[in-house]
């Protein structure tokens, strides 16, 4: 194409995209694509400057702020950054840096870059006076009554920062992750427009021109540089005076002297991205001294001493191809999309789930639609949005099915619930979803008894209930399609074995409503074995640890069908034996079943083997690291690191004396 028509399309394109992200704060095509255009648009600019001009997208950051707030302007500009999408671009921002310093080696500061919305506050003798967006740069727009409701930024300083008549600092407001769940459910059930991801939550939120709805949303700031009112001769000392001064100052940061402590401050920022609660998109490396930061000065709109070492993008667009239909053990049919093969985050994606009837029409997907995914917390693919502007007229709304696709059976909507249920009483997508949690590792671990596995073994009418998998015969299996004698004879050892099993993982594997891996357990040890089990009452089972009266009734109700009793029968019938069951596992003592613990530090009046052993003897699990997941941080003298990062993470972080406490409750 002509390069001077491409540049004009490319420079409309990024001024539509970033109105729609920087005003609108509802993008319509993902960070990856937006960055390639802009990259592009460089590139052409770099190859014919004829075709550069003052107004390119290449020259400012953002756009116009929104007419509706006051504008406000930023002295010195509010920057952005240049970005290094890979190790080769990281590179050669550090080169750049050692050659116009004339240097080998410089001292970088590594800080996770937050995905949210850059702001500017002033503070004026120690009180918050005022509050700003980016806007583009030069100007933002005066958002003051919405700062002063961001629950994690002082209102007044104390000490020396009360002395200053000016102190402008700069950050980034953002979202949690778990806040963004919570008000996008919020949102759905006022049957409001959902967010597509926590930055736009933040964004939209934050420029509310309504004070009182931004106090109702979870934001939080971290702040990471001083724009006004007081220098420093570093970056890490002038994050340390904020810190003393009680200035929200993200702890995850790490000094770095040269490129190779670059790359791992990356590599272990990337590693721990989804135990951390917030999104990060990268990386942002500066420049620590701030002599040096002068001496490299900046270009158009980027400071030449930082760079955003950019994550691989998760967020990408494919095209939905088909809707269907699955059925679940429990007979729940569940829509998934069959999507057009992409890469998100390292991982090939092809389906995502759709989860009900209700969140496929609130999110409004059709049949042919281009739309947004992400893998969710890195594992589940989900689909966050459809892409309106694209579509073209032949997409096609999905109804769901009024009979099983499986079995044919009448389906039905449970009243008052998001949920749609098969009435089939031999429906083969139940038996064979039944079959595959039966063989599941954490159940009876019988191995290459997979999902496709289990849907070959009812489908060719070998399993038509649960226990004849126990009289599976060697020709009929050997003779069906990819299985051969090989297979066939590992399965049957493997179906053998699992023969000799404990109790809870029988339990478990029995598949009764509310009955999880864990009160499988506790209902094991407390009635140790199987007839007791079945014979146990309402009041012998709510007395079990942990056993509600909705799970009791489950159980009751799961026992006393007699296709249920009549199965149990014939397991046992069929040679299934239980090993004993540790009467520990009773939850009498089990206080802290399930929980998560870090120690950290020194403790005076136990060696943390003895701490380790005693909360293990409670059912806890004594862990190395810190992530979401820890229930608790115990921090004893000289806690380093960990105590850091549980800070950061929000969690709950105990004494000795409270580690006592929660060893005698
Ligand atoms: S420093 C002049 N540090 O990234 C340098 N920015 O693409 C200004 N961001 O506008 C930015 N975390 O919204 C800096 N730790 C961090 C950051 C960060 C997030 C955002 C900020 C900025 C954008 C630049």
């Amino acid at each position: 194409m002509n390069p001077t028509l491409r540049v004009a399309e490319l420079k409309s394109l990024i001024a539509y995209h970033n109105h729609r992200y920087y005003t609108l704060d509802s993008p319509e095509i993902s960070d990856a694509s937006y960055d390639a255009c802009l990259r592009e648009l460089e590139f052409l600019e770099k190859q014919y400057p004829h075709l550069k001009t003052a107004d390119s997208p290449t020259q400012y950051v953002g756009s116009a702020p929104k007419e509706t707030f006051k504008k406000t302007p930023h002295s010195p500009p509010m920057l952005s950054l240049a970005n290094a999408f890979n190790k080769a671009e990281l590179d050669e921002f550090n080169l750049r840096v050692c050659e116009l310093l004339a240097e080998t080696s410089v001292e970088y500061v590594c800080e996770p870059k937050l995905d949210g919305l850059a702001i500017s506050v002033v503070y004026a003798q120690g009180q918050l006076i005022r509050g700003a967006t980016r806007g583009n740069g030069e100007v933002g727009e005066d958002i003051t009554p919405n700062i002063l409701t961001l629950q994690n930024l002082p209102k007044k300083l104390e000490g020396e920062a009360a002395l200053l008549p000016t102190l402008e600092l700069r950050g980034e407001v953002f979202i949690q992750k778990a806040d963004f769940q919570k008000l996008n459910t919020l949102r759905a059930q006022q049957e409001e427009p959902l967010f597509a991801n926590p930055r736009n939550a933040a964004a939209g939120s934050l420029r509310q021109l309504d004070a009182r709805v931004v106090a109702t949303r979870p934001l939080s700031v971290f702040l990471y540089e001083v724009a006004n009112g007081k220098t420093f001769t570093s970056h890490l000392h002038k994050l340390q005076w904020m810190e003393a001064h009680g200035l929200p100052v993200n702890p995850l940061r790490s000094h770095a002297k040269g490129l190779e402590a670059v790359e791992t401050a990356y590599q272990q920022l990337l590693q721990a991205r989804g135990t951390l609660p917030y999104e990060m998109d990268g990386l942002v490396v500066k420049v620590d001294s701030t002599a040096l930061r002068e001496r490299l000065g900046e270009a158009s709109k980027n400071p030449r001493w930082a760079v955003a070492y950019k994550f691989p993008s998760e967020e990408v667009e494919t095209r939905v191809e088909d809707i269907q239909v699955g059925v679940g053990r429990t007979g729940v049919l569940t829509p998934f999309a069959l999507l057009r093969p992409v890469m998100v985050g390292g991982a090939r994606v092809s389906r995502a789930t759709l989860h009900n009837e209700d969140e496929l029409s609130r999110k409004d997907i059709q049949i042919g639609d281009w739309v947004f995914i992400r893998r969710a917390g890195d594992v589940i693919p989900e689909i966050i949005a459809p892409i309106p502007s694209r579509r073209t007229g032949l997409e096609r709304p999905f109804s769901f099915p009024p009979l099983c696709p499986s079995c044919q059976a009448p389906v039905y909507r449970v009243p008052n619930q998001a949920i749609t249920r098969c009435t089939g009483l031999s429906c083969p997508a139940q038996l064979s979803a039944k079959l595959c949690h039966f063989a599941s590792r954490i159940a009876m671990n019988i191995e290459g008894l997979g999902e496709q596995r289990a849907e070959q073994l009812v489908a060719s009418g070998l399993v038509k209930r649960l226990v004849d998998i126990y009289y599976l015969n060697f020709d009929k299996l050997a003779a069906l399609p990819r299985m051969g004698e090989k297979n066939s004879q590992k399965l049957l050892a493997a179906i053998e074995q699992s023969k000799t099993c404990r109790l809870a993982r029988f339990v478990f594997a029995l598949g009764i409503h509310q009955v999880g891996e864990v009160t499988a357990k506790t209902l094991s040890a407390t009635f140790q074995n199987m007839e007791a089990l079945m014979q146990a009452n309402f009041e012998e089972l709510t007395q079990v640890h942990d056993v509600g009266p909705e799970v009791a009734r489950e159980v009751l109700e799961h026992f006393a069908n007699p296709n249920n009793r009549q199965l149990i029968g014939d397991f046992l019938a069929a040679g299934i034996a239980f090993v004993a069951e540790n009467p520990a596992n009773a939850s009498g003592g089990h206080t802290l079943l399930g929980k998560r613990i870090v120690l950290t530090g020194t403790l005076s009046t136990m060696s943390r083997e003895e701490a380790k052993a005693e909360i293990e003897k409670r059912g806890g699990k004594v862990t190395e690291t810190v992530s979401a997941k820890t229930n608790w941080v115990v921090a004893g003298e000289n806690a380093g690191s960990k105590l850091e990062k549980a800070k950061a993470l929000g969690l709950h972080i105990l004494d000795e004396q409270q580690l006592k406490h929660l060893l005698e409750s």
